[in-house]
């Protein structure tokens, strides 16, 4: 009998710890022979902790949430289940590709890694040329999964072509969106395909030397992503000699202090040369003049870890799933107060709203949905009457909002949303690193403008309408300048909540 359960922050959080212990325990002291697997997580964190169990080499078959009363009953195999894991409706209905192995495999088993398709994609790009290379990843069309949205190939192609002595692969782990977890999910449940990656992203562009830049708040992510760099070196993945070739390629961690603002990412630099997080100015751009100066590509977690997928299954298996110009499936995560928070990966396309009702399965509190954020605190909130937006950058850019990292917070009819947009201008004033004024200045004034409106000054929205304008158009870097997605998008939607009216929003 094989037992899975994760290994997962949020699995731990939620008494995965405990579980695997007892199970451990309890077979021993009944004299059960059983195979305890840690994977990553499957992501249906309302079912954490979720124990999974295979006998006789048949299917994994689910339960969980699991409760210490159940152990004994989990090892008769009498207690009560889900059937087999991957018949789940939120894992069956998912194509699951930057998240393959996520949940299945143990994450720090080079063989497990191999097993399920680890390494072919490196060996491929091993045959090719830095060219040919950026060729494949600008025909997957794939795009910058940290918010932008920017063009991976094209980026990798300005440091291929650069000329410097030294070139660097900074992979962007701080993960600051609210309700976004998939980065996380990624480092502690498959780090080996985000090393591949970033041993791709270095054979495309000639750099040699890579880090991850990972937020303190993420310890388990270090731990693991530490144990599975060491593991990396071991089997020949990073080092001098790459899988025995004549490519060099290794890399280590940098670890954030906690600024919202240091997942920017010359603000990253900044932070990763021991400087203060504080934004840069373009030009120059990083594929440029990045991190010590030299030509540096930035990446998101899920931007590089879905490389190696991407060369293993080739590019255009790839970019045939998406809608327009967002190719490929995007691991989107659902937070909040929504019933099935998770995350669940899928094609470009579907619908907002099936999103939040039908695979969220609605609020947890049963009431209604009243709103949803998208993209972290710099979204725009998207009402019901918006939810057939289809997910996707063109999209949502036309509905008024932005994919971002592509987490979905829920709301209730209970939310206030005057609150919340006065909450989004006291977040871009509490984390502005303060470069420019626009943002600086504004965002505190962002704070006491909505004050006076909700206090019945109701003139002051055409005040608010301008600074938001101002900090659109004038402030350095996103911060500041999306800031009024949220803010804006709450008064147009619920003038209400304001206390003023729909004609005085507009
Ligand atoms: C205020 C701010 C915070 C950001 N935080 C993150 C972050 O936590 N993680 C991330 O990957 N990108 C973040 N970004 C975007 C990065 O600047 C950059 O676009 C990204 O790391 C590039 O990688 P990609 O092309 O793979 O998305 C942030 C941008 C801004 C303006
Ligand atoms: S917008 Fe805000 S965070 Fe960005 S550079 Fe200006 S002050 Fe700094």
């Amino acid at each position: 009998m094989t037992i899975y359960v994760s290994l997962d922050s949020a699995a731990k959080a939620l008494g995965a710890d405990d579980i695997a212990r007892a199970l451990q325990d309890r077979a021993a002291a009944r004299g059960i022979d059983i195979r305890l697997v840690r994977t990553g997580s499957r992501g249906m964190i309302w079912l954490e902790p979720l124990v999974e169990i295979s006998r006789d080499g048949g299917p994994r078959v689910a339960h969980g949430p699991v409760t210490a009363d159940q152990i004994d009953a989990l090892l008769d195999g009498t207690a009560p289940n889900l059937g087999p894991t991957e018949d789940i409706p939120f894992l069956a209905r998912q194509t699951r590709l930057t998240f393959a192995r996520c949940g299945i495999t143990d994450p720090l088993s080079m063989d497990d890694y191999i097993a399920h398709g680890g390494l072919t994609g490196l060996r491929r790009a091993l045959e090719m040329t830095a060219a040919e290379i950026v060729e494949e990843t600008k025909t997957s069309g794939l795009r910058g999964r940290g918010g932008a949205g920017f063009p991976t190939g094209i980026k990798w192609d300005t440091v291929r072509q650069a000329q410097a002595d030294q070139k660097y692969i900074v992979c962007n782990a701080d993960e600051g969106d609210s309700g976004t977890f998939a980065d996380r999910m990624i480092m502690e449940g498959d780090p080996l395909s985000l090393i591949e990656g970033m041993v791709i992203a270095g054979l495309a562009t000639h750099a040699t030397k890579g880090f991850v830049y990972i937020r303190s708040e993420y310890p388990d992510a270090i731990a693991v992503m530490d144990r599975a760099i060491r593991i990396a070196r071991e089997h020949g993945l990073l080092g001098h000699s790459l899988l025995g070739s004549s490519h060099a390629f290794d890399m280590e961690i940098r670890v954030g202090a906690g600024a919202y603002v240091c997942g920017e990412e010359t603000s990253l630099l900044n932070s990763l040369e021991g400087k203060r997080g504080v934004v840069r100015a373009k030009p120059p751009l990083p594929a440029l003049e990045g991190a010590f100066g030299k030509p540096t590509v930035v990446n998101n977690v899920l931007s590089l870890a879905t490389i190696p997928v991407i060369f293993e299954k080739g590019a255009q298996h790839y970019a045939d799933f998406g809608l327009g110009r967002s190719r490929g499936t995007m691991p989107i995560q659902i937070a909040g107060n929504v019933r099935h928070g998770g995350l669940f990966e899928t094609a470009f396309g579907l619908p907002l709203g099936d999103l939040v009702n039908d695979i969220g399965g609605g609020t947890a509190s049963g009431r209604p949905v009243k709103a949803v954020q998208v993209g972290g605190p710099l979204g725009a909130y998207f009402a019901p009457h918006q939810f057939d937006t289809p997910f996707g950058y063109e999209d949502f850019d036309q509905a008024g909002g932005l994919i971002g990292h592509a987490g979905i917070t829920v709301f209730d009819d209970t939310a206030d949303m005057g609150a919340l947009a006065r909450f989004a201008m006291e977040f871009c004033a509490v984390e502005s690193c303060g470069k420019c004024t626009p943002c600086r200045i504004g965002a505190v004034r962002g704070v006491e403008t909505i004050d006076r409106i909700r206090a019945g000054d109701t003139a002051a929205t055409d005040l608010l309408t301008d600074l938001c304008d101002t900090m659109t158009s004038g402030s350095l870097c996103a911060l500041g300048g999306f800031t009024p997605y949220p803010v804006m998008s709450a008064l147009r939607l619920f003038p209400q909540d304001f206390g003023t009216t729909k004609e005085a929003a507009e």
